[in-house]
């Protein structure tokens, strides 16, 4: 409805793992299942914003009424995103993008040495978030920091070097919280503000982030 929080505005997130190949049979990729990502991206719907989801592979099912553009590695995710991010209001980057890809990947499957091993090398990928927020026009960027250690202090260096609006830091040691698991928990930080938002599922979770961002959004209009 035209009463909505989000009303009016365009969203991209981006969800999910890429896969980095190795030859046109294998892989590198991570845990990611997306689900946060999918969960932002179906609260924002219903908060009646007009969603671009940009997702990685994963095993769930896009939620209703948003644009899905699939892509599969950190490069197409960056072509998609840069080619795409100029009609947003607002860029949440979910996705666990691969850091790095291989370099000497093979046009053909690969095939077992005797007795040698194997030796990749890698070379960086671009960062997605960082490029979208060093844009003249860039939107209101938010951004999520999977730590293990020194949560919050890693995050605000993240918040400050990638020079995002907000970060969403949770703490991926914690046994059934993050990657797979349906709940999560966050600290959410502005160059500003600390917010906790406590353990919840990843649903209500992702409507509590997206006040959240909306709050900070109007600010930064001002
Ligand atoms: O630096 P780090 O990878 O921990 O930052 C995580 C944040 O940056 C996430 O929001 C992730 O989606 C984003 N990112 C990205 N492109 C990359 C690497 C990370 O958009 N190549």
């Amino acid at each position: 409805s035209k009463n909505a929080l989000l009303s009016g505005k365009r969203i991209m997130i981006t969800a999910g793992p890429t896969r980095e190949a190795i030859d046109p049979v294998r892989y590198i990729s991570n845990h990611s299942s997306g689900k946060m990502g999918y969960a932002i991206a179906k609260a924002a719907v219903e908060l009646g914003a007009k969603v671009t989801l940009v997702s990685g592979p994963v095993n769930i099912l896009p939620p209703e009424n948003v644009e899905v553009e699939s892509v599969v590695s950190a490069q197409q995710m960056y072509d998609a995103v840069m080619s795409d991010i100029g009609s947003h209001d607002i860029f949440i980057a979910c996705a666990a993008v691969a850091d790095y890809r291989v370099d000497n990947a093979s046009n053909h499957k690969m095939k077992k040495n005797k007795d040698d091993g194997l030796t990749l090398s890698f070379i960086q990928n671009p960062d997605i978030l960082k490029s979208v927020a060093a844009l003249d026009t860039a939107p209101f960027t938010v951004g999520f920091a999977a730590e293990t250690q020194d949560m919050i202090e890693y995050a605000k260096s993240k918040l400050i070097r990638k020079k995002l609006n907000m970060i969403a830091a949770n703490d991926v040691s914690k046994p059934g919280l993050g990657f797979n698991s349906d709940k999560n928990a966050l600290i959410v930080i502005t160059p500003e503000k600390e917010y906790e938002l406590a353990q919840a599922s990843k649903d209500s979770l992702a409507v509590n982030l997206l006040r959240l961002v909306e709050r900070e959004y109007q600010e930064t209009q001002k």
